[in-house]
């Protein structure tokens, strides 16, 4: 069986974009991989959290992953920092990276184009740290947001790298994007991607929001005056993104949408939308209830834990070896 794996940093809240680019897939895979789901809460910390928040982000995070149908009798899902092995990785890894490699990744360029001070050196090197979390455990494929498979195709740079240096060390592993809902759109600004970071609470769906709250931002989404209900992202990216959203949540393909509501208007598009994102909402929230009552986070987190650190810490030993660590026999 071939090896998924990939990770979501536990701030802010999640939206309506992670599920569809992220989560959907972890689900839809774990039946024909051998999966692991972990949260990124090392990477977390690149910009500054505030401790309480965090372990509530943690936990929620958590809780929707279960809630949005990860199964932990096929998945092995844990926390990243009880896997201590994943930071030990990461340094050496960033000693197998260049700065211009890293001066590369598009999150850090922009900060430093944006000119935001007080960036932190965790935040430059953390696409090593993030090839350390994918080569430890073998991953064939790793399915994530378009945003996220630069750090992908970095990761198997750094891999063949080690294994040209050092012998067969690491397998290479392949971003896997979906083809429908790689990229969610904010609400209000349907050219900008959906962020747990938006300003504007009107653009971004939190898998949390009340399902009528949620109902209300889609019906007041930003559209265009064309007055024609197609796919073409580039001409109408708000009604694209509906569509887009739609299709993600109802499984109805696109084109069956486009001329489902051929001769229809916004609002009718909105309307119907509106209600798939409702009903969606209200069973995510309704299971999420559940686990969180159910008590049974702590010791799927345990399980999970101690099966990856096992793993991993075949891993390291064998990196280490490699690179003329081990001395005694
Ligand atoms: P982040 O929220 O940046 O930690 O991302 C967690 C995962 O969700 C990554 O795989 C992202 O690529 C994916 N993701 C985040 N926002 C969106 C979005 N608006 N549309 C599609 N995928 C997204
Ligand atoms: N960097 C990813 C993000 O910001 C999260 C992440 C960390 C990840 N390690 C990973 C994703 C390994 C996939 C595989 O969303």
């Amino acid at each position: 069986m071939q090896t998924m794996l990939s990770g979501i940093k536990p701030t802010g809240r999640l939206t309506l974009g992670n599920y569809i680019g992220a989560i959907r897939q972890f689900v839809e895979y774990q039946d024909e991989y051998e999966m692991y789901i972990f949260i990124a809460n090392l990477h977390a910390i690149t910009v500054a959290q505030d401790p309480k928040e965090l372990k509530q982000n943690t936990k929620d995070l958590i809780a929707l992953y279960l809630a949005s149908g990860l199964d932990p009798e096929k998945v092995t899902l844990f926390l990243q920092s009880d896997v201590h092995q994943h930071a030990e990785l990461g340094w050496i890894l960033t000693c197998h990276s260049y700065m211009g490699e890293l001066q590369r990744m598009t999150q850090y360029k922009d900060k430093t184009a944006k000119g935001e001070t007080g960036i932190t050196a965790g935040l430059f090197t953390y696409p090593c740290l993030m090839a350390a979390d994918i080569l430890m455990y073998d991953a064939d494929y790793v399915p994530v947001g378009v945003d996220q498979k630069q750090h992908v195709e970095l990761t198997r740079d750094i891999a063949e790298r080690f294994n040209n240096r050092y012998g067969e060390t690491f397998r290479i592993p392949q971003p896997l994007t979906p083809k429908i809902g790689a990229k969610i759109y904010s609400l209000q600004n349907p050219t900008k991607k959906m962020s747990k970071s938006e300003e504007n609470p009107k653009g971004t769906i939190d898998l949390l929001d009340d399902p009528g709250v949620a109902r209300k931002k889609i019906m007041s989404a930003v559209t265009d005056s064309l007055s024609t209900i197609q796919y073409d992202p580039d001409t109408q990216p708000g009604v694209s993104n509906l569509l887009m959203i739609h299709s993600s949540l109802s499984g109805e393909s696109l084109e069956s949408l486009v001329s489902r509501f051929q001769g229809k208007g916004y609002g009718d598009l909105k309307k119907e939308t509106g209600g798939i994102v409702f009903d969606f909402l209200s069973d995510l929230q309704s299971r999420y209830r559940d686990i969180i009552a159910s008590g049974k986070i702590d010791e799927i987190l345990r399980e999970g834990n101690e099966k990856a650190s096992r793993i991993a810490e075949r891993k390291l030993r064998k990196v280490k070896k490699k690179l003329g660590f081990q001395i005694l026999k």
